[in-house]
């Protein structure tokens, strides 16, 4: 099978001009050569799915040297295959400053990693009360059985985050902008004020992905990627990722190697191939996302919009200084009316899918309710809340469905 297929030492890329060159590319140019090697391709455009469990070696001496130093060599199929190498590498290439990228079989995974590589009992984490449900609850459940206390923070603290630092805190986590929220919070600051007091920052970055917001080089220490989401980009596979700065890079790959996670080439595969059109498709959603908000924020029926792109969405002007664009997802808040006319609505859309996850290359929408989330910023509304993952449709027929919907509300709502 080419035992000598790896070259750890390679540096030459299909498709680079020269070895090192793509840290001077755009984002866009990365996203099409980076995690390449030659000699993970064999040539091939795609990196091939090397599916393994068991690697032969041909003597001890081999088997011996080979485990000194197992990245990106073959040693066992727990520590991945060109397969993983390559997406994971193209991930931490998409982050200027970072020093390498681990995959794991979900996003939620990729959470629980990172957490458990920078926290031990007796410590404080502070969460953003707007985090990703599983999230909160791995907080309180997890990390509570484990001795490690959450104090949840409001997502708009920014800089004043520094005065809920006490002797035990030790992390930061951040999720911007927030679940069902969409509060944009102030990533730099916040990051600032935490590297003062030596504290360690992770960030949910699914929303925008490092092509709309470049965390690590924003002070980030470890940023976390649903991949499931935009970067599979189609619906078909669940992964997560998690880039480390230099600093928490080898406590990252230490617990996840010792946790045994890891993410199946098939995955790892469906991974690679979405990133490469993830440009093309985050600029559509991006687009299309807008077109279906500004619609809905001039419906008599909608009470407000929220959406990191547009005024009047908590944080919009930190979304403008720091963000490069938006994804797909936004929510929108109902003028008056209940749950059940909420689910009229929702249930007489034809081209919005109901379902959980997002970032697929299809619309979405799920009701949203996040008052028993929030501990420590009450959700308070005009209406029901509706999630929308608005998806590649032309946005036209898309608001013509949304229409249909509004008129199904107001009927149940009166
Ligand atoms: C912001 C955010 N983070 C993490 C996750 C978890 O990802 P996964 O479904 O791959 O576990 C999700 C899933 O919806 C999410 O919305």
């Amino acid at each position: 099978m080419g035992r000598g297929l790896v070259d750890p030492e390679g540096t030459r890329r299909c498709g680079v001009s020269k070895p090192g060159g793509e840290k001077d590319h755009k984002p866009d140019t990365r996203l099409v050569t980076a995690g390449r090697r030659e000699e993970w391709t064999q040539g091939i455009v795609n990196p091939a799915v090397w599916r393994a469990s068991t690697i032969l070696y041909d003597s001890v001496a081999e088997l011996k040297e080979r485990q000194r130093d197992t990245h990106h060599k073959l040693y066992y199929g727990r520590r991945g295959t060109p397969t993983q190498w390559s997406l994971a590498e193209a991930l931490t290439e998409l982050e200027p400053g970072a020093e390498g990228t681990l995959l794991y079989p979900s996003g939620v995974a990729a959470v629980a990693a990172a957490l458990l590589s920078v926290l031990k009992p007796g410590d404080e984490l502070l969460m953003v009360d707007s985090a990703y449900e599983p999230t909160r609850l791995m907080c309180d459940g997890l990390l509570k059985r484990f001795g490690i206390s959450t104090r949840y923070y409001d997502p708009l603290i920014g800089a004043s985050i520094a005065d809920l630092f006490g002797e035990h805190t030790r992390a930061v986590f951040m999720e911007s902008p927030g679940s069902l929220t969409f509060e944009v919070q102030d990533v730099p600051a916040i990051c600032a004020a935490a590297k003062a007091h030596g504290l360690v920052t992770l960030l949910d970055n699914t929303w925008a992905t490092p092509l709309y917001f470049q965390a690590i080089s924003r002070g980030v220490d470890l940023t976390i990627l649903a991949c499931t989401k935009y970067v599979v980009g189609h619906s078909d596979a669940m992964l997560g990722s998690v880039t480390a700065a230099p600093g928490a890079w080898a406590r990252l790959r230490q617990t996840t190697y010792q946790l045994g996670q890891t993410a199946a080439a098939d995955d790892a595969f469906l991974g690679s191939r979405g990133l490469r059109t993830m440009g093309v498709r985050l600029a559509r959603h991006h687009e299309n996302g807008l077109t279906v908000a500004r619609w809905l924020s001039e419906q008599p029926d909608v009470a407000r919009v929220i959406h990191p792109a547009l005024p009047g969405c908590p944080g919009h002007d930190i979304w403008k200084r720091d963000f490069s664009g938006a994804s797909g997802l936004f929510g929108f808040v109902l003028k008056g009316g209940d749950d059940q006319a909420r689910a009229a609505l929702i249930d007489s859309l034809e081209l919005f899918g109901i379902g959980f996850s997002w970032g697929g290359y299809e619309s979405l929408v799920i009701p949203a309710d996040p008052q028993s989330l929030r501990s420590v910023t009450p959700w308070q509304a005009e209406g029901p809340l509706v999630r929308l993952h608005v998806g590649l449709e032309d946005p036209t027929d898309l608001i013509s469905d949304l229409r249909r919907g509004l008129d199904r509300f107001v009927a149940a709502r009166s």
